[in-house]
């Protein structure tokens, strides 16, 4: 019997993060054929996650610009992806979330007539316009897919509003496949300069920022936040692995450069990230991922956003929705830091995103699908 052949489509540091461990356990199924391209959206912070997969991509678009914008992105993956699908002609494409790569590789299937699996399928922040543009990308994302692999039970009643009900399957979400892979209690840095922490004294935290929607004043108000942070508390060490838009950058270093004991450093590899938000004191992020790992491994974490697609984690108690305002930010991490009893009632490993075996699940339902 010849095997479905899977094309999975991907090309950014999260989507990758949360689909190497389904190419992989592609890979060691009979009863598929795995294969993978790449958009590089991102290039780097790509290429730096499918070295710690080992996954070798067997088409890759390059499209990555300096500064590229939504359109420059939408064209360049029309544009390229096309030739790749009538090449590999699969018998599915599997997307992954809410990037642009997810939303117009989906597109572009369609327009093959192709059938699209949508991998993290149903969360919603019902704002069209926040997360900008990642709301809108995986909705219309759901109106393309045939199968929609949804982490959570929430997420399946979303997509059922939205009267989809069809194709879908509640996995659990890779992400925990993922962790699977990286987090280890014994674990030494890669990074020189984590490598040179104590993390014992309970006073370190880690940062991350680089929404579209917190670019420029909200990203002042969260630096000016770490600002009167580090003045008032003389032993926090704050750690931001500052990512690679230029816009982040210019905001990150600008203010923060040269602070003491602000540490800003290159974006980490997935598998120091992982075991550092495991040893920090708390996190304070507007990712959308790390929000899910974080309230894996219990730590807690401010959302630096003022609204969440991942209500699970709020309901833990590990998430707070602080927003973007600075004297928000600050009062919240100041309790964090001076009231144990507040700080213990966000501790303590809660994980409502699955059990590990989100892939197998998703080629389960893609084979139940294909009747093999
Ligand atoms: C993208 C996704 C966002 C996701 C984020 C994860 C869209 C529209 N946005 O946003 O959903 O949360 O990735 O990080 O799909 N750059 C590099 N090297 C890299 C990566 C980025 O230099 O490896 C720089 C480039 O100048 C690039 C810029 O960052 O132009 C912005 O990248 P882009 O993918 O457009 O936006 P993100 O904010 O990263
Ligand atoms: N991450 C990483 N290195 C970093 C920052 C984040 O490996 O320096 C990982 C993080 O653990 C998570 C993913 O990247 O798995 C989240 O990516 P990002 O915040 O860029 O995107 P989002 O999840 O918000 O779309």
């Amino acid at each position: 019997m010849s095997k479905i052949r899977v094309l999975s489509v991907f090309g950014t540091r999260p989507d990758a993060i949360k689909m190497c461990p389904l190419v992989l356990a592609l890979d060691r199924d009979e009863r598929t054929e795995s294969i993978v391209c790449v958009t590089a959206q991102h290039r780097e912070m790509l290429d730096q996650v499918l070295g710690c997969f080992g996954v070798r991509p067997d088409y890759d678009l390059n499209i990555m610009k300096p500064r590229q914008t939504l359109t420059t992105i939408t064209e360049a993956i029309l544009e390229k992806l096309e030739p790749v699908l009538t090449d590999a002609a699969p018998d599915i494409v599997l997307v992954h979330g809410d990037t642009s790569t997810s939303f117009v590789a989906a597109l572009c299937a369609f327009y093959q007539k192709i059938p699209v699996g949508h991998v993290e399928a149903g969360l919603r922040t019902f704002d069209r316009y926040s997360p900008f543009p990642e709301e809108m990308n995986r909705r219309l994302t759901g109106r393309l897919a045939t199968l929609h692999f949804a982490p959570t039970e929430l997420n399946r009643e979303n997509l059922a509003r939205e009267g989809i009900t069809d194709g879908v399957t509640v996995t659990g979400n890779t992400v925990i496949d993922s962790m699977k892979y990286t987090v280890r209690e014994d674990y030494t840095f890669e990074d020189e300069t984590l490598r040179g922490i104590d993390f014992a004294d309970g006073k370190t935290v880690l940062l991350t920022a680089h929404r579209r929607e917190n670019l420029g004043v909200p990203m002042e108000n969260i630096c000016r936040a770490v600002q009167r942070l580090i003045a008032r508390y003389p032993e926090l060490r704050v750690i931001w692995p500052v990512h690679l838009n230029p816009a982040v950058r210019e905001t990150a270093f600008g203010m923060l450069r040269g602070l003491p004991r602000v540490t800003l450093i290159e974006p980490t590899n997935v598998v120091d990230t992982h075991n550092l938000m495991a040893k920090c004191a708390f996190v304070m992020t507007d990712s959308g991922g790390i929000q899910e790992e974080a309230t894996a491994v219990g730590v807690p974490t401010l959302v630096l956003r003022t609204e969440t697609e991942r209500p699970e984690g709020l309901d833990t108690g590990i998430l707070k929705l602080v927003g973007v305002e600075e004297d928000a930010i600050f009062d919240t991490a100041s309790r964090l830091l001076s009231d144990p009893a507040f700080y213990a009632s966000m501790a303590g490993a809660k994980n409502p995103y699955g059990d590990g075996f989100a892939s197998e699940r998703i080629i389960d339902a893609i084979c139940a699908w294909k009747g093999v």
